[in-house]
């Protein structure tokens, strides 16, 4: 085992390559963490933010996963199990979400959603338990959902919907089953965020979407995202576990 720094916390972050997973990434890094990033298919934005990473002095590992695939999911936590040898924090941030009408979505496009965000939800909870069972100190899983998951689609497809309602399920029951090892598991839920997921939106429903935003008729930053999760993912949170935090803007109160 190479190992992360002995004294340094380090922590997986899914779907690095987007904007949200990667103002985690740099966010964690400044705090001193090492950081493991996957990326799903943008390799060359994933080495830039893993660049930006090892700037700021952390260590960095840069893996493609494909959710839909376990075996991926499975290969890549005994990889970081023989690296690194341990995580105190994993973040369950890389999903798909395809804009579809609900008439429109087929089995095969249920399935590849579901797959993606649900089961690879799960199946990463799983795989990393043992890792996080092996960190000392403040460890704890922040898994990325959506208000989607809370008040149905806006938006976005009826699927993925459901798949953010599944990782809400996911998040209060590892929460309960982990307690007891003192590993938290909590989850954000975005309102509208600028990212490249929203930006397929069609311009019209995103425009529409901004104004309905009560917090300033705007999306969100990325960055007001990754705070949140940094939050969640530190000691600072140590008494928090099963809770939804809304980054919403006020789309969503009570
Ligand atoms: N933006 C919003 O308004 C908003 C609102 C609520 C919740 N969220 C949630 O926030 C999280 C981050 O989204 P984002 O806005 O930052 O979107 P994004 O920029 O599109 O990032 C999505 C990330 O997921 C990865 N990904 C997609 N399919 C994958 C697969 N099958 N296997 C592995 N990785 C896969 C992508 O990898 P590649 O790009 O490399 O393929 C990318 O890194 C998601 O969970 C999303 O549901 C976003």
């Amino acid at each position: 085992m190479n190992g992360a720094g002995p004294r340094r916390r380090a922590a997986l972050i899914t779907g690095a390559s987007g904007d949200i997973g990667a103002a985690t990434a740099t966010r964690l890094a400044e705090r001193g963490t090492d950081v493991w990033l996957t990326y799903g298919s943008r390799s060359d934005t994933a080495q830039q933010v893993a660049q930006r990473c090892r700037d700021l002095g952390s260590r960095v590992e840069v893996s493609r996963l494909d959710l839909r695939q376990p075996d991926e999911i499975l290969a890549l936590a005994a990889r970081i199990g023989a690296d690194w040898g341990r995580l105190h924090v994993v973040v369950n941030n890389a999903s798909a979400c395809p804009y579809q009408q609900w008439h429109d979505v087929t089995v095969a496009d249920w399935d590849a959603v579901l797959e993606t965000n649900a089961r690879g939800t799960f199946l990463m909870t799983s795989h990393t338990v043992p890792l996080l069972r092996a960190a000392e100190g403040d460890r704890s899983i922040v898994n990325v959902s959506s208000i989607a998951g809370q008040v149905g689609g806006i938006v976005t497809s009826v699927h993925y919907a459901a798949s953010k309602a599944a990782i809400l399920a996911l998040t209060r029951s590892f929460a309960r089953l982990l307690a007891d090892e003192g590993i938290r598991v909590n989850a954000v839920t975005p309102g509208p965020v600028a990212s490249a997921m929203t930006g397929a939106m069609d311009p019209d429903a995103r425009a529409a979407l901004a104004r309905s935003v009560p917090l300033g008729q705007r999306f969100g930053s990325a960055d007001e995202v990754a705070h949140t999760i940094c939050h969640l993912a530190s000691s600072e949170s140590s008494f928090t576990t099963g809770a939804t935090y809304d980054v919403n803007g006020g789309l969503r109160t009570g």
